[in-house]
């Protein structure tokens, strides 16, 4: 098969490594990609925003024969619909279910609405109705923009001072634009066991009848050490999450997973692709964060690297609806994956910085995020630029393995966490 993968980050990079194991697949595309994903794939200069010049590209080269379509804001405008109206086969969810992740609105609603545990929260869409809730609840608060915000429209406010300010920036300076228009206002949940909380990426694959969960990632959302400083897409993960338990994945099965699967089918927005769950131990039990309608970044890049199962196989298998037929499996051990970014990222960097890699050792991979080749050199080319992965016999030995190979890579003002793995260490 030729198989298209649409997106530009490390996400793609690391589910196009996987996709060239697969004995299934021909030739590989991405669109638009990275340095990296040349190595690996035909890189297609084509704006994957752009509808109608994703369907003339598709039009012109029918020798494709399958898309994968990686990224949130193409899955919320509906380019798996337009593809498959084509006559494509894809995965990815179609537009009216990857509302899931592309409004928080409609996520909170249809978790109260079929009682899947989440924080208690409130929606507005008048700035002094919710300047009034947040001043009466007080602080720690969360406060989201309902609409896709490039992963930075989540505040959490530990003073009443910056829950007004942050109010004030999403609703009437827009500082996310339109997907402000709306505001979910949300109690700050409490981890049973670590301060502020404990939080597990639970990717899973479903075809809408089935869903069967990867294994589990942790994911180092702020910039520095310590967990301070800015919130980023993420700048590091390790698989799997160590307070995770057969019985906690039973618990998410029944109370969490399951009912999202049927609840989006009953409201008539089956969701077939990846499914990603963002939750949290409380003393409450298992509850929601947020729900992606994709595979995570750079959560991808830990957990990939653990299939033992083709995943060519399993995408084909949710896009045929017989995801039951299918067993996936996952290697023994862990995986943890640096990401080495821009210095000055999530604000300005700079880019064009040329990128030295050295000689890896064995179980280390380097997955391309925001690089470009620029007269024959490998830059810079993005806040996040490269994920150091490593596979170790467990998270302590995969971790230093990965810092041993951080050693070798190097750009200047290059920025990175030294702490990525070392997080819920006592499960
Ligand atoms: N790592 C968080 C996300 O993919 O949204």
């Amino acid at each position: 098969m030729n198989v298209l993968v649409i997106g530009n980050g490390g996400r793609e990079h690391a589910i196009l490594k996987a996709l060239k194991k697969s004995p299934k697949v021909n030739k590989l595309y991405c669109m638009k990609g990275n340095a990296g994903t040349a190595e690996i794939a035909e890189n297609i200069n084509v704006d994957y925003m752009n509808i109608e010049a994703v369907k003339n590209y598709v039009n012109d080269h029918p020798e494709i024969d399958y898309f994968v379509v990686a990224p949130d804001d193409p899955l919320a405008i509906g380019l798996v619909d337009e593809l498959e109206a084509m006559g494509k086969r894809c995965f990815g969810p179609r537009k009216n279910a990857a509302i899931i992740e592309a409004s928080k609105a409609f996520s909170k609603a249809l978790m109260k609405k079929y009682n899947i545990p989440t924080s208690e929260s409130e929606t507005f869409e008048d700035y002094e109705k919710a300047l009034s809730y947040v001043r009466a609840k007080g602080a720690p608060i969360v406060l989201k923009a309902d609409g896709l915000a490039l992963g930075k429209g989540v505040l959490i406010c530990q003073t009443l001072k910056q829950a007004e300010e942050g109010l004030k920036e999403i609703m009437l300076d827009k500082a996310f634009g339109s997907a402000g228009n709306k505001i979910v206002i949300e109690e700050c949940m409490q981890g049973l066991k670590y301060t502020p909380g404990e939080e597990v990426s639970v990717l899973a694959f479903t075809d809408g009848k089935t869903i069967v969960p990867m294994i589990t990632s942790c994911d180092h959302k702020r910039a520095n050490d310590g967990d301070k400083g800015l919130n980023t897409g993420g700048m590091g993960t390790f698989s799997p999450c160590p307070f995770w338990t057969k019985e906690l994945e039973d618990e998410v099965m029944q109370t969490i997973m399951i009912p999202t699967m049927n609840a989006m089918n009953a409201e008539g927005r089956t969701f077939k692709g990846c499914l990603y769950f963002g939750l949290m131990r409380t003393n409450k039990g298992m509850k929601v964060v947020e729900y992606n309608s994709r595979f995570g970044d750079p959560e991808t890049q830990v957990v990939l690297p653990m299939l033992k199962t083709d995943l060519m196989e399993i995408f084909e298998a949710v896009t045929d609806e017989r995801l039951a037929d299918i067993n996936v499996e996952w290697e023994n051990g862990a995986c943890v994956c640096v990401v080495l970014a821009s210095g000055g990222y999530p604000l300005s960097y700079a880019k064009g910085k040329e990128i030295t890699i050295g000689e890896l050792p064995e179980n280390v991979d380097v997955v391309h995020a925001g690089t470009a080749v620029k007269n024959g050199k490998l830059v810079t080319n993005g806040g996040r630029v490269l994920g150091v992965v490593a596979k170790g016999k467990n998270i302590e030995a995969a971790r230093r393995l990965a810092y041993s190979a951080v050693e070798n890579v190097n750009w200047e003002n290059m920025h990175y966490r030294k702490d990525i793995g070392v997080k819920y260490r006592e499960g």
